[in-house]
């Protein structure tokens, strides 16, 4: 298994583009099951999980052709053949059952995997399931898949989820689009991929309003025609780039990255004394003199500070003047990098969904091991100003996220290699 090698010390300067948003791409691509006529996205992320749901889309019949390198997904749905989202595609990556409402509603019925439990907890479908049946979905649990049908066709419904759900808000969007009548979904997600579904699927002919509030009215059309969608820029590679200078010092311009995108996550960065500024081109992020200041954290849904980012956060906090605490409320297991960190000598006591970062002067190189995607990058960051050498090991998790990270971050000045096995 290959490692990366992070040799710490230094400070960034330069500029790193920002890719499309991978959250953003998977929910694009399962859209295409919508319709008969061709989706395509541009400015598409080169990731292992863009990989997994093309894969999962042919196992379905529909192609999905990477152009241009990989930024171009030209995809159709014209010859589905199958309905059956199988387990060994969908527990690679929870995002398959986004596939659910699209292929009930094209096809009338469908078999999903459930996806079971990962590393930062149990993740249910419970709402997801809900709202298609409150739509007139009959849905079944056998043998570890769900068995939907909709015999009489998806009716639109008013249903309101107990918790902003991101999957869950995406799947009913998508059913919706063609079902019969108006469908309204309230306490919907507001994340900017919602958005940036809601318009794609506006540009394919579906009638949709409300997206980016928590009421979203989805009015039933009877198809959706091919078009080209460009991917909204990921706002966690934007925040996690953005925290490269924040740790180790420097200035660097974020190409492609917009503060409403990271309006929380800004706030955060202000109050902990890092200089954030708008350019022509993105945001330049500078730490000029001096260690940062502790802050405290609680993850929220969108535009509260993404859960996507705490790990990344944790790791600049671990070297701050004073004492922060990080509140997780969106997934119940989600500190594992943190006695990782602890590996490189930084003092943080996890206590149920809380977790206390006393900040030290300095962190120390380590063997450490990444256990999930986010936490991955944060242990890179944080190797980035520790003294001496960080290897991180399993980083199979980061090509699930992070186009050529080495790249990036080498091209601004950070000393980083990849060791193949
Ligand atoms: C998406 C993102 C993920 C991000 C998360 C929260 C993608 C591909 N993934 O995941 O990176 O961390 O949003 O911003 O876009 N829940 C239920 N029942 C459900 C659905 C969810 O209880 O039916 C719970 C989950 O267990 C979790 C919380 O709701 O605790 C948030 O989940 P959700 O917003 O659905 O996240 P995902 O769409 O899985």
């Amino acid at each position: 298994m290959d490692s990366i090698v992070v040799t710490g010390g230094g400070e960034l300067q330069g500029e790193i583009p920002i890719a499309g948003a991978k959250n953003a791409c998977l929910t694009l691509m399962p859209a295409t099951l919508l319709s008969e006529e061709p989706l395509t996205l541009t400015n598409a992320p080169r990731l292992s999980d863009i990989k997994t749901m093309t894969e999962l889309l042919a196992s379905l019949g529909a192609e999905a052709k990477s152009l241009q390198n990989g930024q171009v997904l030209a995809m159709s749905s014209h010859d589905l053949t199958s309905a059956h989202a199988d387990y060994d595609i969908v527990r690679k990556m929870r995002a398959s059952n986004l596939v659910l409402g699209p292929l009930l509603a094209r096809f009338g019925h469908a078999e999903v995997s459930l996806p079971g439990g990962c590393a930062i907890g149990a993740r249910p479908m419970d709402l997801h399931i809900h709202g298609l049946e409150a739509m007139g979905a009959e849905i079944e649990l056998r043998d570890g898949y769900l068995h939907a049908k909709a015999p009489k066709g998806l009716k639109g419904a008013v249903y309101e989820m107990n918790f902003a759900s991101v999957g869950a808000t995406e799947n009913i969007m998508m059913a919706a689009t063609l079902a019969k009548g108006t469908t309204v979904l309230k306490n919907a997600a507001r994340e900017p991929e919602i958005v940036d579904l809601a318009t794609c699927l506006r540009a394919m002919g579906a009638q949709i309003d409300g997206d980016g509030t928590s009421e979203i009215t989805i009015q039933g059309v009877d198809r959706l025609h091919g078009a080209t969608h460009p991917v909204v820029t990921d706002r966690i590679e934007l925040g996690t780039y953005m925290l490269a200078p924040a740790i180790a010092g420097g200035e660097v311009e974020c190409i492609g990255g917009r503060i409403e995108l990271v309006g929380a996550f800004c706030e955060k960065l202000d109050a902990a004394g890092i200089h954030v500024e708008e350019t022509k081109r993105g945001l330049k992020v500078a730490r000029r003199n001096g260690r940062v200041s502790a802050v405290d954290v609680t993850t929220e849904p969108f535009p509260g500070f993404p859960t996507d980012l705490q790990a990344q956060m944790m790791a600049m906090l671990c070297t701050a003047d004073g004492t922060s605490v990080l509140e997780e409320k969106i997934f119940e297991n989600r500190f594992m990098h943190a006695p990782e960190l602890v590996r490189m000598g930084a003092d943080i006591e996890v206590h149920g969904g809380h977790a206390t970062v006393r900040g030290v002067d300095k962190l120390k190189g380590a063997p450490v091991m990444a256990t999930d995607l986010r936490a991955s990058v944060s242990l890179i960051l944080a190797g980035l100003a520790a003294e001496g050498e960080t290897v991180v090991n399993r980083v199979y998790h980061l090509d699930r996220g992070y186009e050529k990270v080495v790249r990036k971050l080498s091209s601004v000045g950070a000393r980083i290699e990849r060791i193949k096995e």
